[in-house]
């Protein structure tokens, strides 16, 4: 840590160790605070350690590395496998009891299900892009859950989420063909150059041409060039990917928005019915406009990768994908509203608890960018500090015994939480068993095998 100050006398708990919340709280330990960071998993990490796509060792273990020295700071406590929320295994309100913060900053992503609401999306073999990803990453609760895939899948979207789930159906399930459906254009993809490499050889190359042909008068309606998004689109096409050949092919479906699963009587997932659309333009940007006209793509798993939403159980006010963020610009600091948490009923800010990184803007951005948004929301909860004066108490004295009484309360429920101190023996004990078996990486997936490799 550098240039840390003296202690301040406050205690800020901060719920959500992913990368908004580590990056964060080393700006509140920067600051002088003592902090208390509560994780739903047992691990720290959110999304690099359980979203990041597995096979990318250099990259996890980078960003791994910065947060190992953040939560090893003497001003950090981690605890960790307490989830927080109203049917979790604390409410945020019993944990503001027991710990009694002087602020507390929300940094838990974006854990919800963004759920188009079509009908037969319930259906069997119909999944949502996260929960896949942490099945294959390894998240306890999903890592053992099964998740069968057919042979003809629609992913939903045309985001790097997408081309996670695809990476996997490509090189890991071998899957006879994946569809990515797009409800605008190509050039209106969200995925980039970097990460389609992953599954650009596997593109059939002429049914993109006539799928882009299919499209071509919507397209030049509004100005674009096929030519030249045909040369984008396929630029990697050539690239080999590092897990080697797959006979998986990749299909593109333009202009097309979901309408209906469709399950045939026996219950069995049948196709994805698209609306066909065109492309108008609003504001700045090119909408989606259904043109009432249908098609039914032949499918057996559909894959919602639409982006994600904020979990309404948590108990904070949401609205659309996201909690509720004061509306009204503070004058004096222009921006810092952004991270403030608004109840909409009482009209007020709700005074001490911020909100960083997926919890404040759901799915925007990566890892830098969640850095980033962590260390501006922190700024403003240290500017909020300022103002507020520290508890008799001072922050540090009282916080050895308010653990221990959080500790009890937890475990009356049988709830096992883990500390920082813990999280290092597991890393330890997994690098063990990784050279054992001349891997480059081990991680275990389930609670059970992590709590005892901790013993
Ligand atoms: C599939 C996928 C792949 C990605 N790949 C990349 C990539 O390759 N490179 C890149 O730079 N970015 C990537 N990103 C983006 C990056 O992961 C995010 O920008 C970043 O992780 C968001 O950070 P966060 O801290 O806001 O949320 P998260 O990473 O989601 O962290 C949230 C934390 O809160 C905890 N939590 C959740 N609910 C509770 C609760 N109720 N109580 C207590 N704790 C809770 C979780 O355990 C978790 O540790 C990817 C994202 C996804 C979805
Ligand atoms: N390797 C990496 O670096 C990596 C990997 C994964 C994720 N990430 C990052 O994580 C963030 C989230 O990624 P993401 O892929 O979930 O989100 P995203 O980039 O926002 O893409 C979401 C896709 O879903 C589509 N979509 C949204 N709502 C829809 C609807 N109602 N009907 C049909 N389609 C809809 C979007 O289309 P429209 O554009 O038409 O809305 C878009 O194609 C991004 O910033 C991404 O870069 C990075």
């Amino acid at each position: 840590m550098n240039e840390t100050k003296p202690q301040s006398g406050h205690l800020v708990l901060t719920i959500g160790a992913g990368p908004a919340g580590i990056y964060g709280v080393r700006k509140l330990a920067e600051a002088g605070h003592e902090v208390v960071i509560i994780n739903r998993d047992i691990k720290p990490g959110g999304l690099v350690e359980y979203g990041i796509y597995f096979n990318k060792h250099k990259l996890k273990e980078g960003v791994r590395k910065q947060f190992r020295t953040i939560l090893a700071d003497p001003r950090v406590r981690y605890l960790g496998h307490i989830k927080i929320g109203a049917e979790a295994d604390l409410a945020l309100d019993e944990l503001r009891d027991i710990l009694k913060p002087s602020a507390v900053v929300v940094a838990v992503g974006a854990q919800g299900t963004k759920a188009l609401g079509i009908p037969g999306d319930t259906a069997t073999g119909v999944y949502h892009a996260k929960d896949l990803v942490y099945h294959f990453n390894g998240l306890p609760e999903f890592s053992r859950r099964d998740f069968s895939i057919g042979n003809r899948v629609a992913i939903i979207g045309v985001g790097n989420v997408m081309v996670d789930i695809a990476h996997w159906l490509v090189h890991e399930k071998k899957t006879k063909e994946v569809i990515a459906v797009a409800r605008r254009g190509p050039a209106q993809r969200a995925y980039t150059d970097v990460e389609i490499q992953a599954v650009a050889a596997n593109f059939d190359t002429a049914a993109l041409q006539a799928e882009l042909e299919r499209v071509r008068p919507k397209l030049e309606a509004v100005g674009e060039d096929l030519e030249a998004s045909y040369k984008a689109l396929t630029k990697h096409v050539n690239t080999k990917a590092k897990e080697g050949e797959s006979p998986t092919r990749m299909l593109f479906r333009f202009l097309s928005a979901p309408t209906e699963v469709v399950v045939n009587e026996g219950g069995g997932l049948h196709a994805l019915r698209v609306e066909n659309t065109e492309l108008v333009k609003r504001s700045e940007s090119l909408s989606a406009k259904g043109t009432g006209t249908f098609h039914d793509l032949e499918c057996d798993t559909v894959v919602f990768a639409i982006g994600d939403k904020v979990e309404e159980s948590f108990g904070l006010p949401c609205t659309g994908t996201e909690f509720v963020k004061n509306p009204n610009p503070d004058p004096d600091h222009p921006g810092d509203e952004l991270y403030q948490a608004f109840d909409p009923q009482t009209g007020k800010v709700i005074d001490g608890l911020f909100l960083i990184g997926w919890s404040r803007q759901a799915s925007d951005g990566v890892v830098g960018r969640a850095k980033l948004d962590g260390e501006r929301g922190m700024a403003v909860v240290n500017r909020y500090l300022e103002r507020v004066a520290p508890p008799a108490e001072s922050s540090a004295e009282g916080l050895d015994e308010k653990i221990a009484a959080l500790r009890q309360t937890l475990q009356s429920r049988g709830v096992q939480c883990v500390d920082y101190a813990d999280v290092q023996k597991l890393e330890n004990v997994e690098r063990e068993e990784s050279q054992k078996r001349g891997v480059e990486f081990f991680k275990y997936f389930t609670d059970e095998e992590m709590l005892s490799a901790i013993g």
